[in-house]
């Protein structure tokens, strides 16, 4: 794609070598506004410029009004024509540089900044290039660009990752009396790859593609609940167990529902391995699913969750802390530690990082005298690793007299607990009737 420059000098010369029709009144029209008007002759190479560009190359880096009515920075990921549109009639599928993924989405022509075009990059020389040769600036540099807790995907892993999944499939869902915008792309089964709006039933999960059906369906579903053992229910909440092996369709629509907000994850058609804990805000009508988290049987690498999800409209109320805190209790009662399974989501991290910061917080202040990493570990069932983490970033950690100690300063404990947010709701222990998966065979 030519550069403003260049074009100016071609307009220029077009005033006197027009090969068509076209050019040539374009060309006139410059020269004429040329001799009387320097601002109208910008106006209308501006104006040539733009449409020599369109319809927009993928790859396109160009600034882009976003619902704050600001321009942001964005690359076009993907386009589709307009139906009934003429030639240059297309919409940009887009990522803003500065936000993550979810925030993705189609955006109209007049959205964005022409004038702002920087480079046309062709996306498949660029990724033939890189993927002969990445040097470590490059490499460093994709890297960067993905800071939301994908750090451990390196650079090849996350553009397949994004390649495949770059435009979302389904961008609304009906679930409950919500109806939900997604946020990311999600494996649905090919017999759905024309629709952008599914509908849940809430109880099974099964989905179907036209409102009618779900009606019907709801006629029918004699499910009130997830399937499962109820494990826990304090007030109006309860936690259901679900084993994937016992309700195999169950857990892929789980699987499928939760990937719509998951990125980087992997979506496990093999479910007999995991169970999944669902909790529900019961009323009259039945227990409604706000979140849920997985977990796998076996763990080799001793996570205690795999992935953890608070549906949108739920979020915020402290759901989250409560799905975390609840995965804890489970490995206490294991008598083991757990960590979730990484990378972790920009939001999971937050979660969680304030989830380790108040309960190891919370234990310093109250504790006399000296206490272990391993103690704390031993009591929270937090690996060692990530109190290590959370104490450091913190800097809670401090060199003395030769060894490594925690500062427990009352006031500077004060100040991080008070950053880190609200509790959450609290898991009422006592409540908890749920025996390990490996003692129940
Ligand atoms: N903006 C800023 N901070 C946030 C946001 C947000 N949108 N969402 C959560 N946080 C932070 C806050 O510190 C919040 O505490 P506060 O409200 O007291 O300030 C804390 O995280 C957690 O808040 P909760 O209300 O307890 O959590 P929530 O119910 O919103 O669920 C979760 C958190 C599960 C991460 C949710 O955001 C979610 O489902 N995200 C999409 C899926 C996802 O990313 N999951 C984690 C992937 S990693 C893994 O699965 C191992
Ligand atoms: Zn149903």
């Amino acid at each position: 794609m030519v550069s403003l420059d260049t074009l100016t000098t071609t307009e220029k010369g077009a005033t006197h070598t027009s090969v068509n029709g076209q050019a040539a009144a374009v060309g006139a029209g410059v020269l004429y506004v040329a001799e009387s008007n320097g601002t109208q002759m910008e106006i209308d190479v501006s104006r040539r410029r733009r449409m020599t560009m369109l319809p927009l190359e993928v790859g396109t880096r160009v600034l882009c009004r976003w619902r704050d009515g600001k321009y942001h920075a964005v690359k076009v990921i993907e386009r589709r024509k307009l139906p009934g549109g003429g030639g240059n009639d297309y919409e940009y599928y887009v990522h803003y540089n500065e936000f993550n993924r979810r925030l993705d989405e189609w955006v109209k022509l007049e959205q964005l900044d022409l004038d702002s075009v920087e480079t046309v990059v062709d996306e498949k020389v660029e990724d033939k290039i890189t993927s002969l040769k990445m040097t470590r600036h490059q490499k460093r540099k994709i890297d960067e660009t993905h800071v939301e807790g994908h750090e451990e995907l390196d650079a090849a892993s996350l553009r397949e990752h994004e390649e495949f999944t770059k435009v979302k499939n389904i961008a609304t869902i009906e679930l409950g009396r919500y109806e939900i915008e997604t946020w990311y792309f999600s494996p649905f089964p090919p017999e759905y790859n024309e629709c952008t709006k599914l509908f849940f039933c809430e109880f099974c999960l099964n989905f179907m593609k036209r409102k009618e059906q779900l009606q019907r369906h709801m006629r029918k579903c004699d499910l009130k609940h997830p399937p499962g053992d109820e494990i826990y229910r304090s007030g109006t909440l309860s936690m259901f167990e679900v084993d994937g092996k016992k309700n195999k369709v169950y857990g892929q629509n789980l699987c499928y529902l939760a990937k719509l907000f998951l990125d980087h994850k992997t979506l496990y058609y093999d479910v007999d391995l995991f169970l999944f804990y669902v909790l529900c805000e019961c009323d009259d009508r039945g227990c409604h699913m706000v979140g849920y988290f997985s977990k796998e049987k076996h763990s080799e690498e001793s996570y205690n969750l795999a992935c953890i999800l608070t549906l949108p409209p739920y979020q915020r109320k402290g759901y989250g802390k409560f799905l975390i805190a609840f995965s804890y209790e489970l490995s206490k009662k294991e008598g083991k530690v757990g960590t979730p399974e990484r990378p972790l989501s920009d939001l999971g991290l937050l979660s969680y990082r304030g989830y380790w910061t108040r309960v190891l917080l919370d234990i310093l202040k109250k504790h006399k005298g000296n206490i272990s990493i391993k103690e704390l570990s031993d009591m929270t069932a937090i690996k060692a690793e990530d109190i290590l983490t959370t104490l450091q970033s913190l800097e809670l950690i401090q060199y003395r007299k030769g060894q490594h100690v925690i500062c427990a300063d009352p006031k500077v404990l004060d100040r991080h607990l008070k950053a880190a947010g609200r509790g959450g709701l609290d898991v009422d222990v006592c409540k908890l009737i749920w025996t390990p998966y490996k003692e129940q065979n």
